[in-house]
């Protein structure tokens, strides 16, 4: 089957507890659902898409903060979890020091869009990207790397502005 033209999704917005990982998880268990293969990047520190899906904090041996540095793949870091054709690749804490380690590297926005373009990632049908509340190299790196962006929000006066 063709693989569809949006297939890398970031979620992303720079306020926080608007429901980006809410989405990213009950999206791709959706889709996972109807039968897709579908991969979630936790790209935040907080790690709450693979809490939510179940991934031990003392599992997570590897990281997406391993994909950035650039010292492991995809095949190497992305873990099952309990929803059946839904992997993750998960965060760790580590993630808060990717600004200090690639941040004057040219290719620091590209990161994740190079390792997000390897064979194994070809794999999935979908991929969904999950953004910490914040406008940083993190984030940058998502939108670099995406085919679309879905930014959820809350209907309130602050988060119109900000
Ligand atoms: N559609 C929704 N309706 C009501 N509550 C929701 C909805 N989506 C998420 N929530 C609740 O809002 C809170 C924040 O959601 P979530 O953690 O997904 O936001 P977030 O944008 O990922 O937060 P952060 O910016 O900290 O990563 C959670 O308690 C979640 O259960
Ligand atoms: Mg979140």
């Amino acid at each position: 089957m063709n693989k569809p033209k949006h297939r890398i999704i970031t979620i992303a917005n720079q306020k926080g507890g608007v429901g980006k990982t809410t989405t990213a998880i009950n999206l791709a268990t959706a889709l996972a659902a109807i039968g897709e293969n579908v991969l979630i990047v936790d790209l935040d520190p907080q790690g709450n898409a693979s809490t939510g899906l179940g991934i031990d904090r003392r599992s997570r041996l590897l990281s997406t903060y391993d994909l950035l540095i650039g010292e492991h793949g995809v095949a190497d870091v992305v873990m099952p979890t309990v929803v059946p054709n839904l992997t993750i690749a998960p965060s760790t804490m580590d993630l808060l020091g990717v600004e200090m380690e690639i941040g004057q590297q040219p290719d620091r926005v590209y990161r994740l869009r190079q390792a997000l373009s390897s064979p194994e990632a070809a794999e999935y049908d979908y991929i969904l990207i999950d953004c910490p509340p914040s406008f940083n190299l993190l984030t940058m790196n998502a939108l670099a790397a995406a085919q679309s962006v879905l930014v959820p929000l809350q209907c309130e006066f602050f988060a119109l502005r900000d």
